[in-house]
């Protein structure tokens, strides 16, 4: 039975739909509705059709990643609340609504669950920066580790040889992007909603650059954008994968979730990171990604971490907009 107090209030309901909605997401595209379940403890997380990205995302699988992310921000938020978030991924199955559905009325069984991740829902930012040549420390890459393992998704943070396979595959991936007049449609079309990258007005950026993954081109044999040149980016990226071992609608969510919980820890230790997806964007270079040695297992997202300067901030969607009060 739900006692009155396990009611969540319309305060308690926008810091949830706030902290969701900071989650990052392909083209910021946020593609997201919260709707608190009828009883009101809890929360359904809800697939926005209408924020799809079709032609780079056809199988749905980014907008589950970036659902898993807004999911993980959505279990921060809610320890931070003093709520225990118990999570039921794909509670109707596949294909069917909502993603996930949160219940909150338990009391946090643990006092910090995650160790103190809720500030980083807010500083957490992407940095397309260039980064300084200093190692992220073993004990870091051991704790992403752990907490990737969680949510049941790989982590792996490649060596150079690794490194050096997965940006030629970015750089082949980014060439076969910029040729596809409608995937590049696409994307013009959500950047329009954003007037600048990283400080970078959208005007300035050279033809690559207009999907939002400037100066990731300086370690893939593009010419960087002029502003950024490529001697300042640091020699060798020091990037991760994490992959699955299914590649289905919930290892889409345990994905983002792994991938939000990784980069929120990484916030809080002071690091910066990216996404590089191109690679993955492409069913070929995607299933190259994968590191023979490590067996079978599907690729879902390259990340970038270093030490640099914050990432701009982004614009959101406004809570109002992303949290479904309609009755019924
Ligand atoms: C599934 C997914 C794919 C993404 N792909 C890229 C990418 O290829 N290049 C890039 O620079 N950022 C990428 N991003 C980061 C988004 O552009 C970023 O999260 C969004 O613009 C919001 O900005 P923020 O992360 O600073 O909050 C990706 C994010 C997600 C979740």
């Amino acid at each position: 039975m739900i006692t009155e107090s396990a009611a969540l209030t319309a305060a308690d309901l926008h810091l949830l739909a706030e902290a969701g909605g900071r989650a990052p997401s392909l083209h910021n595209s946020q593609p997201w509705r919260f709707r608190p379940t009828p009883d009101r403890s809890g929360l359904e997380v809800h697939a926005d059709p209408a924020r799809a990205v079709p032609a780079v995302d056809p199988d749905g699988r980014a907008m589950h990643i970036s659902i898993g992310a807004a999911l993980f921000n959505l279990r921060v938020a809610a320890a931070h609340l003093g709520r225990d978030a118990a999570v039921r991924l794909l509670p109707a199955g596949e294909g069917a609504q909502p993603r996930a559905v949160v219940d909150l009325s338990a009391p946090v069984r643990e006092k910090r669950p995650f160790g103190d991740l809720y500030p980083a829902v807010a500083a957490r930012r992407s940095s397309r920066q260039p980064f300084a040549n200093r190692d992220v420390p073993e004990a870091f890459v051991a704790e992403f580790i752990t907490a990737a393992q969680a949510e049941g998704v790989t982590f792996t943070m490649l060596e150079e040889h690794g490194v050096r396979r997965v940006l030629a595959l970015t750089s082949e991936a980014e060439d076969r992007i910029a040729a596809d007049a409608a995937r590049e449609a696409e994307t013009r079309s959500w950047l329009r909603l954003e007037p600048s990258v990283d400080g970078i007005p959208l005007a300035a950026l050279g033809s690559h650059d207009r999907d939002a993954r400037v100066p990731m081109r300086g370690f893939t044999g593009h010419p960087p954008h002029p502003s950024t040149p490529a001697e300042r980016f640091e020699a060798l990226p020091q990037l991760a994968t994490l992959a699955t071992h299914f590649d289905g609608q919930a290892d889409w969510l345990r994905t983002g979730q792994a991938l939000e919980r990784v980069w929120l820890l990484a916030t809080a230790h002071g690091l910066r990171a990216s996404v590089l997806h191109q690679a993955v964007e492409i069913p070929d270079t995607r299933w190259r990604l994968r590191d023979p040695a490590e067996g079978p297992g599907h690729v879902q997202l390259v990340l970038r971490v270093g030490y640099g300067p914050p990432g701009a901030a982004t614009p959101r969607r406004p809570v109002e907009d992303v949290l479904d009060l309609r009755e019924g």
